[in-house]
């Protein structure tokens, strides 16, 4: 029984040190080499932006996303502004609508320039959930919330 434990702790460790270093090689690759296939652009989003999933993205955007984006979606967080990043204004809606839910959904999971991935913290349909709160940012500013 307590080789059996011993094992796993090892086990544990060696698969925090890879981790670690798989994201530093994925933090390092440049924007560019960032190639879009046509399947990731006509993803169609299986998550419909329901209260509950609106919900769930906030949570999960106030902690990982908020420093850059801001609670209001300007893109002016405090990270944002110290690291010199000048992510998009997601109220901007034209702006928003040059990228379909699956190019948002490509860029949360592997991240974009200064932006770093979301993909090992988040499943599939929390990252959906994510392109539907980022895109409610712009819907919130043409019409008022219904009460
Ligand atoms: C370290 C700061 C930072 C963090 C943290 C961050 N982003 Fe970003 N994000 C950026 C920057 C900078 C860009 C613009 C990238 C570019 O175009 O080169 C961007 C772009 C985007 C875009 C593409 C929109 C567009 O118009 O280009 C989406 C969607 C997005 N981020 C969502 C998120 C979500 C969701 C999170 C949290 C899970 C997040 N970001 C966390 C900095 C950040």
């Amino acid at each position: 029984m307590r080789k059996y434990f011993a094992v796993l702790a090892i086990c544990t460790v060696f698969s925090g040190i890879s981790s670690a270093q798989e994201t530093k090689n994925e933090q390092g690759k440049p924007a560019a080499d960032q190639k879009v296939s046509p399947e990731v652009v006509n993803r169609k989003n299986p998550v419909v932006p329901s209260a509950s999933s609106l919900a769930e993205a906030k949570k999960i955007f106030t902690v990982d996303c908020v420093m850059c984006h801001g609670q209001e979606g300007d893109g002016k967080g405090e990270l944002a502004v110290s690291m010199k990043l000048t992510p998009p204004d997601y109220r901007n809606e034209a702006a928003m609508n040059k990228f379909t839910d699956g190019e948002l959904f490509d860029i949360i999971t592997n991240g974009k320039g200064g932006m770093p991935p979301e993909g090992k913290r988040a499943t599939p349909e929390q990252i959906w959930d994510l392109v539907n709160y980022v895109r409610s940012f712009a819907q919130k500013k043409s019409s008022p919330p219904a009460k």
